[in-house]
């Protein structure tokens, strides 16, 4: 049997260990596009998730877990896809998103092995779950900063929380914390985020963690059958400093 490197079948860009032999990643894959029932789709996960235990013990090692006062901001671990999935497959979370409702838990692991962990393994805080200290076993929401160029120190912030957490100022808290994070540990000089016009609960965040509005780009994006004007909001590293 060839072996096949868990890059490979992840889609990652660097190597490091084995995620199986390409049969067994075959198989699954063939397996979880077959599945319909819960069932079968969770005893799939569970497969998925003791193989892919290594991976994650390696993607996240020089990632801290960050704390604020209501909050534990953490690396995603594959056995979270199921909490991913539940906010993730609700349309009123991804209204205005650019990433469409998860339609099973697979789209969710996927969404852990093919692009955070990944992310991980390059030192990027993004995307990072976001846990109430109340209930420190569920993921709630993610929060994360990726890199938009790392030679004009820029990067961007990004998140989404399940609805019933929706007000309380959390996303708020989480993203205050992720940029104090990037700022303070990473060669950046600009954190930038930008929203759908339409999405003013975003806004309003960006603004609650002191970014500037920059200005709209009318129909930037065409997504889901129309064009949508972009808002874009930003803070520099100096302005970050006077803030602390
Ligand atoms: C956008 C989102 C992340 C905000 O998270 P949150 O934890 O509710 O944010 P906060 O509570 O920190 O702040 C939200 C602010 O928006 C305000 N707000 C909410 N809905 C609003 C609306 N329709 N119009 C104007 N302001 C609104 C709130 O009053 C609050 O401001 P305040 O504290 O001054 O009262 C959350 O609604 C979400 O996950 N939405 C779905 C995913 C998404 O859109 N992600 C962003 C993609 S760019």
């Amino acid at each position: 049997m060839s072996r096949i490197r868990k890059t490979e079948h992840a889609g990652a860009k660097n190597g490091g260990g084995y995620w199986g032999t390409r049969e067994e990643a075959k198989a699954l894959s063939k397996k979880l596009r077959r599945a319909t029932g819960k069932k079968i789709v969770q005893k799939e996960l569970k497969t998925t998730v003791a193989k892919n235990r290594r991976l994650s013990t390696q993607a996240t090692f020089t990632l801290p877990q960050l704390e604020t006062e209501r909050l534990i901001l953490r690396p995603l671990r594959p056995t979270d896809a199921e909490n991913i999935f539940e906010y993730a497959k609700n349309p009123n979370v991804s209204l205005f998103t650019l990433w469409e409702p998860h339609k099973n838990v697979t789209d969710s692991l996927k969404f852990i092995t093919e692009y955070a962990q990944p992310l991980y393994k390059e030192q990027v805080p993004e995307p990072f779950g976001i846990i109430l200290k109340s209930n420190p076993k569920k993921v709630i929401g993610t929060v994360g900063c990726f890199w938009v160029s790392k030679p004009s120190q820029t990067m961007e912030l990004a998140y989404a929380i399940d609805e019933p957490f929706w007000g309380k100022g959390l996303v708020a808290e989480a993203s205050d914390a992720i940029l104090g994070y990037c700022f303070k540990n990473l060669k950046v000089n600009r954190i930038q985020s930008r929203c759908k016009a339409e999405n003013k609960a975003s806004s309003r965040v960006m603004e609650k963690v002191g970014m500037k509005y920059e200005g709209t780009l009318k129909s930037a994006i065409f997504h889901r059958n129309r064009f949508w004007d972009m808002h874009y909001y930003a803070i520099l590293k100096a302005d970050w400093a006077q803030k602390s």
